[in-house]
């Protein structure tokens, strides 16, 4: 059975990615020193598949704790590199703490990959190496603008750094380039742990509407779109996983024409912020209590997937609708007011 090693398994994706991994007949272990992460989420995998994952905690940044993983495990097929930093607005307030960390664990994940013979390499990648799109529908060739945030800048830089190693060394690579991924596992056992406020939409607007969160603000409404609020393109987490299994048997059963493939991971439609906040309230039954507000620095206008390569090339076909998205969102957040609930509960020894 073929080994995987996932780096940042303990993450939202890497989670998510784990589950598939294993419901598709791979062994898989994690690499995820937690910093931004809480391993407890590999019990919600176990109970979902019934098999206990073991992580190593260590700082990829760190090449002798990196190596140590490789030497206990000669028999790593393929790797997935999830680990990295990507809240925007924290890069750019300290771009040296995400180049330092994106980029150095990336470049110790290559050398031991290199070192140990691993073949095959799948790199998270994100649609923010795009830029600011003059289309906004964009496809694999679309050409890069400049990055709107260091956080994208290390994006850009990862995919060129997989590009020239794989070019040099003659092992095989997939960029996966996702757009925004949103949603949680259909079973609410596993979903999205925001640490501290919730910078991405989704959670913003789940946590507001639980209560953790006082009012969401919809973050400029002056936009040339159809109703002022940005435009982006939601994809399920758990169609994003799968496009991984699928990327490592297209790599493992040698079907990439070069060394080193891209796939843009998108559902092919935008929708405004506006949009997404009255699809929350039709899956809720609920109204959001939301403001709006100045636009935010860095944010892209508009961007949508041209998914036609990863469809045709890999068989992928995302099958979640939006409705189902911000359903399991709504779902997982639930889950966890409850969850929340009975441990305050038992702590204060009410039950
Ligand atoms: C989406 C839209 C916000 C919060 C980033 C990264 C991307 C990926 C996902 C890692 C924007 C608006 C948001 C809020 C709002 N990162 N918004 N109020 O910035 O498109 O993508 O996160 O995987 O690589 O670039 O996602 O969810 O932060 O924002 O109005 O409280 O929602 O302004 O227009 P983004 P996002």
């Amino acid at each position: 059975m073929n080994k995987i090693l996932v780096t940042g398994g303990c993450g939202y994706i890497g989670a998510h990615t784990l589950i598939d991994l294993m419901e598709n007949g791979f062994e898989v272990i994690s690499a995820d020193n937690n910093a931004r992460s809480k391993d407890s989420i590999l019990t919600g995998v176990e109970k979902i598949t019934g098999k206990k994952v073991k992580n190593y905690k260590v700082d990829l940044c760190n090449y002798d704790d990196t190596y140590a993983v490789f030497q206990e495990n000669p028999d790593i097929a393929g790797i997935i590199h999830f680990a990295a930093y990507k809240a925007v607005g924290e890069s750019v307030e300290n771009p040296l703490l995400y180049f330092e960390n994106n980029l150095n664990s990336l470049i110790n994940i290559l050398k031991c990959a290199e070192e140990f013979k691993v073949a095959h390499f799948v790199f998270s990648s994100s649609c923010t190496v795009y830029g600011n799109p003059d289309v906004a529908l964009v496809t694999e060739d679309t050409p890069q603008k400049a990055a709107a945030s260091p956080y994208g800048a290390t994006k850009q830089m990862g995919e060129q750094i997989v590009q020239e190693t794989v070019n040099s060394n003659g092992s095989n690579a997939v960029l996966l380039r996702y757009f925004n991924p949103v949603g949680a596992h259909p079973s609410a056992l596993i979903g999205e742990l925001p640490i501290g406020r919730p910078a991405n939409l989704v959670p913003a607007i789940t946590q507001t509407a639980i209560g953790k969160l006082p009012a969401m603000q919809v973050h400029g409404t002056d936009y040339p779109t159809k109703d002022g609020s940005c435009i982006r393109d939601y994809i399920h987490v758990c169609d994003i996983a799968h496009a991984h299994t699928l990327a490592l048997n297209f790599l493992i059963e040698g079907r990439n024409d070069s060394n080193c493939e891209i796939f843009n991971l998108g559902t092919g439609t935008g929708y405004t912020v506006l949009e997404v906040i009255e699809a929350f309230e039709k899956a809720a039954g609920e109204k959001l209590n939301y403001k709006t507000g100045p636009r935010r620095p860095g944010d892209v206008v508009a961007i949508y997937a041209n998914n036609e390569k990863a469809k045709q090339v890999l068989g992928w076909l995302p099958g979640f609708t939006l409705h189902d998205m911000i359903a399991s969102a709504w779902k997982w957040e639930q889950k966890l007011a409850e969850d929340e609930k009975i441990f305050s509960g038992k702590k204060a020894g009410l039950n």
